[in-house]
């Protein structure tokens, strides 16, 4: 089916999931692939983005949150960190009109204070530039982990408590979602990850408690409008019980 095809399937199909998330995972093999250092796959990772970017709005999901950097990744070599680094820049750049011209909201997940200052600001200049768009949240996780992102949410309400405007007994749900980076956002109804790995690696583990998993071989530089279409065609045909039993048709 061409692209095309499986937008009218998907739209036509009901329900769209309201958020999207996805783990941009293979740059590296796609490069080796093809004897290159794995820079080149980063580079090539670019267009997927955009991919990504223009067809969750067109669907018109209300978010997409791509993880793009991980806290452990700050482990790799300081060249493709650097690299990493400058491809992100280079795209905040490139992009942020076209966000803003899109309704789309930039906002990063993450601890963002570890990225050097020329990166960090152009984030944090785009995150405002596109702050009071309203169609779609684009979050970048960047630097994130979601194990500190808990730890920070902990922090964070220790501090509420201590201060006297927090009872321990008022801690429910809702409260630890929204300490969280993602606070305001419904859950993702879907989670991909590219080039087949069955791991989620530190990503938003309160968030996908319910959230339905879909993992392709196709690696990253590789995943098209066509394949995320695909992906939430196969979420159209899950049956999402939450516990409960199936109902009745
Ligand atoms: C994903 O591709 C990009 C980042 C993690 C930043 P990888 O760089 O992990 O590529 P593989 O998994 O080694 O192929
Ligand atoms: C997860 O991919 C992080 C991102 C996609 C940004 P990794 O390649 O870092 O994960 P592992 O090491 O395979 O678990
Ligand atoms: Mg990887």
């Amino acid at each position: 089916m061409t692209e095309e095809e499986l937008k009218e399937m998907v739209l036509s199909n009901g329900t769209i999931p309201r958020h999207i998330a996805i783990i941009m995972d293979g740059n590296g093999r796609w490069a080796e692939l093809r004897n290159k250092p794995r820079v080149f796959g980063h580079q090539h990772g670019m267009h997927a983005v955009r991919a990504v970017v223009e067809g969750c709005r067109e669907l018109g999901c209300e978010a997409l949150t791509l993880y793009a950097f991980s806290e452990e990744n700050w482990k790799r070599p300081r060249g493709e960190i650097s690299v990493l680094m400058k491809l992100l820049r280079n795209y905040i750049r490139r992009e942020r009109e076209n966000l803003r011209e899109n309704g789309i909201r930039l906002q990063c997940l993450g601890r963002l204070e570890k990225i050097d200052p020329a990166p960090r600001k152009a984030l944090e200049e785009a995150c405002l530039y596109t702050a009071d768009q309203t169609d779609m949240v684009l979050n970048l996780a960047i630097s994130y982990g979601s194990r500190s992102e808990i730890v920070d949410a902990t922090r964070s309400l220790c501090r509420e408590a201590a201060a006297g405007r927090l009872e321990a007994e008022d801690i429910d749900e809702e409260t630890i979602s929204n300490a969280l980076y993602t606070a305001g956002l419904p859950d993702p109804d879907l989670l991909i990850r590219t080039s087949g790995e069955m791991r989620i690696s530190n990503f938003l583990l309160w968030q996908i408690a319910y959230t339905e998993i879909y993992i392709t071989a196709v690696l990253w530089p590789d995943f098209a409008k066509k394949n995320l279409f695909e992906a939430v065609v196969d979420f159209q045909k899950r049956d999402r019980r939450f516990g409960r039993v199936k109902s009745k048709s």
